[in-house]
């Protein structure tokens, strides 16, 4: 029998699963890495560790399935966005990577704005303004800060990238994650000369760019004993977490969306023309089939939000008593809104100095009525989002639940409710290595495309349809929400000079 792996390089741990060619899942197995803050708002990993979590993740989910690794016949990849490794002449680590959720590129950002002429122009050469996470805005870094380091830079790979650089001995990216490091031309699916030239940065140092269904290498006789695999196997190009979650949830379709709730949120949806939000506030990547784009919004603290929530505030409840007893509180919270920017905010409000808050309160509230607003608060930034979008022209008339507000028949409700259109969830429960695994079996000729397998892999498990009422109700409870972000913009600054954090 033949298999196939779906391999994500997760920013807490790599998840490796193990499947046959109908996409059934035989085995899942994770192996856990740290996160390295050596300064407030800097965010690092060490690349071998990853390395280690694909070699320990793999042995074990071909352990646990008791398959034989001469049976596996494809391998896609899927990893954390925007990272960036960076190596020397001879393909070793120079320093440890920074990650997406890495900050302190400020000054950088406003650096790469300039060069390209403002933002407008920057918009047309990679879709995309100048966020703190993504990578470019890292490269400058390292020249700004550790020129040393930066003058050994012979080669910057994704996450992602750099384990298919172990595998194969090939460096190598795909467009999906490649529209993420603010180098892509998103348009023409190919690096942006003209912004690597502005930024005075050599092309040399970037592997080249593949659709994201296509081999880009096979694994080497060195990988292959350290994995138990058979050497030759292909590596096709794969995607970056959110293009592979999308993926393994079916989004290869006009009109359908998906919302998924991790530590982030993600409102992601498919577009068969690129399109660029004008004020850059939601991103525009290339989609992981040929031809088509996405829009993309990252909320930083989604999930991430409600976890602080219960730590803090209700320590000894379960997610699900917390969704129970919400369920219980009145709509709209009795005019209690939380803001979720726990983590600063990146869709749509860019702001590194965004804080959460609850606003609103009186003698009345109670804890239920607290978690619901924290709930509808996070579920209301998501809906920022997915505005733009639909106000660009954006269908999304059915949105695929998944993460965290897939898990409670409450908030799947919520997110009709707020979002105003059917939800459903689908049987994949792996997420982005689901999607990794499908492109490994593109690659590897199990599947003729992208849609087709998930067309044989994906099936709605259930619907929730929206309820009128209430969608009536919370388009008026949302319209306060947008405009207490506003307000407290100048606030959030001034708080972060007084504590010197600007
Ligand atoms: C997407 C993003 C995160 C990372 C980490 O833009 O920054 O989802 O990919 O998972």
């Amino acid at each position: 029998m033949n298999y196939l792996l779906g391999i994500d390089i997760g920013t807490s741990g790599t998840k490796t699963i193990l499947c046959d060619t109908q996409g059934r899942i035989a085995a899942e197995a994770v192996a856990e890495y740290p996160v390295y803050s050596p300064k407030p708002g800097w965010s690092e990993q060490e690349p071998e560790d990853w390395w280690a979590g694909v070699q320990q993740s793999v042995r074990a989910a071909l352990a646990r399935a008791g398959v034989n690794g001469a049976d596996v016949i494809g391998i896609g990849l899927s990893g954390q966005m925007h990272g960036s490794v960076f190596l020397d002449k001879d393909g070793r680590v120079i320093r440890r990577a920074l990650l997406w959720n890495d900050q302190r590129t400020s000054r950088e950002c406003a650096e790469i704005t300039e060069r390209a002429g403002g933002l407008s122009k920057l918009l047309k050469m990679v879709a995309n303004p100048a966020f703190t996470g993504f990578t470019a805005p890292k490269i400058l870094w390292l020249r700004n800060n550790e020129k040393r380091n930066f003058d050994r830079v012979r080669q910057v790979l994704l996450p992602k990238d750099y384990i298919r650089y172990r595998l194969t001995g090939v460096y190598a990216t795909e467009v999906s994650d490649a529209s993420g490091t603010l180098l892509l031309d998103v348009a023409r699916r190919a690096w942006s000369k003209k912004l690597l030239t502005r930024l005075d940065l050599d092309p040399a140092i970037l592997p080249p760019v593949f659709e994201s269904q296509e081999v880009t290498g096979t694994v080497t006789a060195a990988a292959a004993k350290a994995l138990g695999l058979r050497e030759g196997v292909p590596v096709a190009g794969g995607g970056g977490d959110q293009a592979m979650g999308a993926v393994g949830n079916g989004i290869v379709k006009k009109g359908v969306a998906s919302a998924m709730m991790g530590t982030s949120g993600v409102i992601f949806a498919y577009t068969d023309a690129m399109q660029t939000e004008p004020r850059g506030r939601v991103h525009t990547f290339c989609h992981a089939v040929p031809g088509v784009w996405h829009m993309m919004s990252c909320m930083l603290s989604a999930g991430g939000m409600l976890q602080w929530y219960r730590n803090a505030l209700c320590p000894e409840d379960s997610y699900d008593q917390i969704a129970a007893a919400a369920a219980k509180a009145p709509a709209g919270s009795e005019g209690l809104y939380c803001l979720p920017y726990l983590t600063g905010e990146r869709t749509p409000h860019a702001d590194p100095y965004a804080r959460g808050c609850f606003i609103g309160l009186t003698p009345r509230h109670d804890q239920a009525m607290m978690s619901r607003a924290v709930i509808e608060g996070i579920t209301y930034g998501m809906r920022d989002s997915l505005d733009i979008m639909r106000g660009l022209g954006v269908e999304a008339s059915e949105i695929r639940l998944s993460g965290g507000g897939a898990k409670s028949a409450f908030w799947q409700q919520l997110q009709a409710d707020i979002y105003g259109v059917d939800t459903c969830v689908t049987n994949s429960t792996a997420g982005s290595a689901y999607g990794a695994m499908i492109m490994g079996g593109v690659g590897a000729g199990v599947w003729n495309s992208v849609p087709e397998a998930c067309d044989a892999c994906i099936t709605i498990a259930s619907r929730t349809k929206k309820n009128p009422k209430a969608v009536k109700e919370y388009n008026k409870f949302y319209q306060p929400f947008g405009s207490l972000y506003q307000s407290l913009k100048k606030n959030f600054q001034e708080i972060a000079a007084a504590y010197g954090w600007l």
